[in-house]
């Protein structure tokens, strides 16, 4: 199998053309989507009585052989033949013969690469999004501690209303939640066979494409042969929901990154997970965020390079839509990486929730109540937030000083208003009154725990379901 005559497809090609073009280095990780495929045409021709019953059982014993031997490493995939699919049928011809060249009838390399890259992405949509569930179920998990950890809340990073660290957590929970469901959305679209789509103009031979379809568990047939060889928008389309998933990682790498540092110490690093100095002996780096943070550069480039490369096609088939698999390969290599780093970096994270709460006292958080409690007393609410704005800005900050100069303005403009009035003014009344669906009261955020969980069940069950139509691949080749 490794020795075979050079150049016998291509007699004419100079090693400087197959030199540049050759993608095998690259494609060669389609090899189980390709052999499946490949198996699903066999059967849909012999079906169609195209090529004979011992034909097929000819051809998926050459390529289930060949599979096995990919799987040890016996195989050598040669850069001559240019790419994945001549590299396999011409193996396939050798070992058996004429069988093996009747493989390709009714089929192009248009469509077949174009079936393998849908395959491919439905299964590293799949794979995607048991990784981001890892990691929802991690931030489920570190909110059920959270509960009685209160922190500042922010905007504009500056302290803005108290929150439980619980609904703090779980915010980057439902960013995720639409990043799985932009995953699941694309794996419908992508999850559907070209077969059928010949070069451009479909397949002359009388085959039923949903055979092939059905034996790779695919959800239906493409409805225009040449949109069909000449698209991978589901390809960017995955490479965008990976990326949008990369910008969210990045929010949670990055208040990591500052939450461990000295000036806000929210959190302490897992020893086992965080990187050192070569020179300064006391430090401890939060290493795995930061790369992650970092990583989405190739991720947020991968994107682009895919989109670029679609940009002003004309139809159908263009050789420039092989550049799409060296990037879509790296985007979702980096972010399962990122997102398997991370779930693991914040199983072991320490909160500090005593340094929450000591940041969450300062700086008057609990103005915002109090220009509410005056509302809810008559004052027009402009009228009450430009009152306690005064306040604020007598009390320098000072929390003691801002609750006198309240005590003193309240009596001043109503006799009724009770000093007691003011004991609402602490974090846990604060975040208590926040009741409202979608609010850090306790009481809300258990509600929202419980949405939490139920949407990770119903995600499990549509994963299910993806696995087994994924599974078809390996299942074909067993
Ligand atoms: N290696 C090619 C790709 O990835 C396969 C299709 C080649 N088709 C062709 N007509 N040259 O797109």
């Amino acid at each position: 199998m490794k020795s075979r005559s050079k150049r016998n497809t291509r007699a004419s090609a100079s090693d400087e053309f197959l030199g540049f073009t050759s993608s095998v280095a690259i494609d060669s990780r389609l090899w189980r989507h390709d052999i499946a495929g490949s198996l699903a045409h066999a059967q849909s021709l012999a079906e169609a009585d195209i090529i004979s019953k011992g034909d097929m059982e000819k051809i998926a014993e050459g390529l289930r052989r060949i599979a096995a031997d990919i799987r040890s490493g016996r195989f050598e995939f040669d850069p001559t033949f240019e790419d994945l699919h001549m590299n396999l049928e011409h193996s396939l011809t050798a070992l058996i013969g004429d069988a093996g060249a009747r493989l390709h009838t009714g089929r192009s390399r248009n469509d077949q690469v174009a079936l393998d890259m849908r395959l491919y992405v439905r299964e590293g949509i799949a794979e995607l999004i048991g990784e981001t569930l890892q990691l929802q179920e991690t931030l489920i998990r570190r909110s059920g501690d959270g509960m009685d950890a209160i922190l500042p809340g922010y905007t504009h990073l500056q302290h803005g209303q108290p929150v439980l660290l619980s609904h703090h957590l779980l915010s980057h929970f439902w960013k995720l939640q639409r990043d799985i469901q932009r995953f699941s959305d694309c794996y419908k679209r992508t999850n559907l066979s070209p077969l059928g789509s010949g070069a451009l103009a479909g397949t002359a031979f009388p085959i039923e494409r949903a055979t092939a379809a059905n034996l790779l568990r695919m959800r239906g047939v493409t409805e225009n042969s040449l949109d069909a060889v000449s698209d991978r928008d589901f390809v960017a389309e995955a490479a965008f929901a990976a990326s949008m998933l990369t910008i969210h990682l990045t929010s949670i790498c990055e208040e990591l990154v500052l939450w461990s540092s000295q000036e806000f110490r929210f959190v302490r690093l897992p020893k086992e997970l965080s990187g050192g100095s070569s020179m300064m002996p006391q430090k401890l780096n939060p290493d795995i965020p930061e790369l992650i943070r970092g990583k989405s550069g190739r991720v947020l480039g991968g994107l682009f390079t895919i989109l670029t490369l679609l940009k002003s096609l004309p139809l159908a088939y263009n050789r420039d839509l092989q550049e799409d698999k060296e990037n879509l390969f790296d985007v979702f290599d980096t972010v399962g990486a990122s997102l398997h780093a991370l779930t693991l970096f914040l199983t072991e994270l320490e909160f500090d929730k005593v340094r929450m709460r000591e940041s969450a006292e300062a700086g008057l958080m609990t103005a915002t109540d109090l220009a509410d409690f005056l509302t809810s007393r008559g004052m027009p609410f402009r009228a009450a937030h430009g009152l306690v704005k005064e306040l604020a800005v007598l009390a320098e900050g000072d929390e003691c000083k801002f609750r006198e100069l309240a005590k003193e303005k309240l009596a001043a403009h109503s006799k009724k208003l009770k000093i007691s009035d003011l004991d609402f003014l602490t974090l846990e009344k604060s975040i208590g009154r926040r009741t409202a669906e979608g609010g850090t009261a306790p009481a809300s955020v258990k509600r929202q725990m419980e949405k939490a969980l139920l949407s990770v069940s119903e995600n499990r069950a549509m994963l299910e379901t993806m696995r087994f139509e994924v599974g078809a691949v390996g299942e074909l080749l067993s």
